[in-house]
């Protein structure tokens, strides 16, 4: 039997819920939220569609009962304050930063062996913050941007090849920022083939930077930050821990040395499989990857010391 737990009932907690519900790839999933009645309706919801689908998960909504909680194998952290047009992630600290530690004590309480997946802006800081304030051990948080920064860099990337969904390769590293991500264009593929000698250069460029705005974008035409994406990236991770995947995703991670960065968490290509994240894989990076890494850590340090 596993078990999930998804704070945070709106957009995001929401979708990731009936994610992981439809696609059964937990057995129970309990939705928590703050907000009297918004958890348990939607949950009642989603439910609703049980009869429709065929499915066998169960999903149980509640107001802020973090006993229904207990022993849950993954706790996904959506639960904070969204971005509105105009705003970027790190602008959402203040207020997130206090919820965040409140639902991490809440639910380590009674889960204290839950892997936390930490969705919650500015995600590089908050899962910092999970760890100060926890002391798990860095394999058992996992901060989720990489998966969905990768998800839309290959969606660009199938639009210009006018390629399948699931013949694309890409990866997306370094910070969940406008600026402080990194889609590596050098490691695009389709079908094994480098992108790089299928598009004109300046149109993997193009890839790269609507990929690097591509949540701004979806800000803007919906006057809030984007969910359906998010929460089937949130969705994806804990689906390769529940099942022992060993998928290689990019996911926020505490780098101790590795790219030669330390103390902070960025996104890295991960192995994440059971014990969540059970590897950092470093890439081959040239000098120019490597300086705009650097670059992006030294902004994600920025925005951890506005934490003190
Ligand atoms: P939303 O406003 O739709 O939902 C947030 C929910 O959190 C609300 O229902 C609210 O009642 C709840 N909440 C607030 N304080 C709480 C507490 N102490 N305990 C339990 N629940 C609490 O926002 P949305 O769109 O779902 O976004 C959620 C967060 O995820 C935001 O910080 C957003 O920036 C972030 N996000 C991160 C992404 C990523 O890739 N890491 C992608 C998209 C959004
Ligand atoms: C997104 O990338 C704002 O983190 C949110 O859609």
């Amino acid at each position: 039997m596993s078990k999930v737990t998804v704070v945070g009932a709106g957009n995001v907690g929401a979708t990731c819920a009936n994610v992981l519900v439809t696609t059964q790839v937990a057995d129970e999933v309990v939705l928590l939220d703050i907000k009297e009645g918004v958890s348990e309706g939607k949950a009642m919801d989603i439910m609703q569609t049980a009869n429709i689908l065929g499915l066998n998960s169960r999903l149980t909504g509640v107001t802020n009962d973090y006993a229904k909680t207990e022993n849950s194998d993954v706790v996904v952290i959506t639960s904070g304050i969204p971005r509105k047009p105009g705003m970027t992630r790190e602008e959402l600290i203040g207020v997130n930063a206090g919820i965040v530690k409140s639902v991490t004590e809440n639910v380590l309480k009674h889960s204290p062996n839950a892997i936390i997946v930490c969705v919650s802006n500015p995600m590089d800081t908050m899962t910092y913050l999970i760890h100060k304030i926890s002391g798990l051990p860095k394999n058992r948080i996992i901060g989720m941007g990489g998966a969905l920064d990768s998800a839309r860099f290959k969606y660009f990337l199938c639009a210009a090849l006018n390629a399948n969904a699931n013949e694309v390769e890409g990866i997306v590293i370094g910070g969940h920022g406008d600026t402080t991500m990194i889609p590596l264009t050098r490691y695009a593929a389709y079908r094994g083939i480098p992108a790089s000698t299928l598009l004109p250069a300046e149109q993997l460029e193009k890839v790269a930077a609507d990929t690097m705005v591509g949540g701004a974008t979806l800000t803007k035409l919906l006057g809030t930050s984007a969910w359906y994406a998010p929460g089937a990236a949130a969705a994806q991770v804990v689906g390769a821990v529940l099942g022992d995947q060993k998928k290689l995703i990019s996911c926020s991670a505490l780098l101790e040395g590795e790219y030669g960065e330390s103390d902070l968490c960025i996104g890295v290509p991960c192995i994440l499989g059971r014990n969540g994240i059970e590897k950092i894989v470093e890439f081959d990076l040239n000098d120019e990857e490597k300086a705009l890494f650097h670059k992006s850590a030294e902004a994600v340090h920025k925005t951890n010391a506005a934490l003190a």
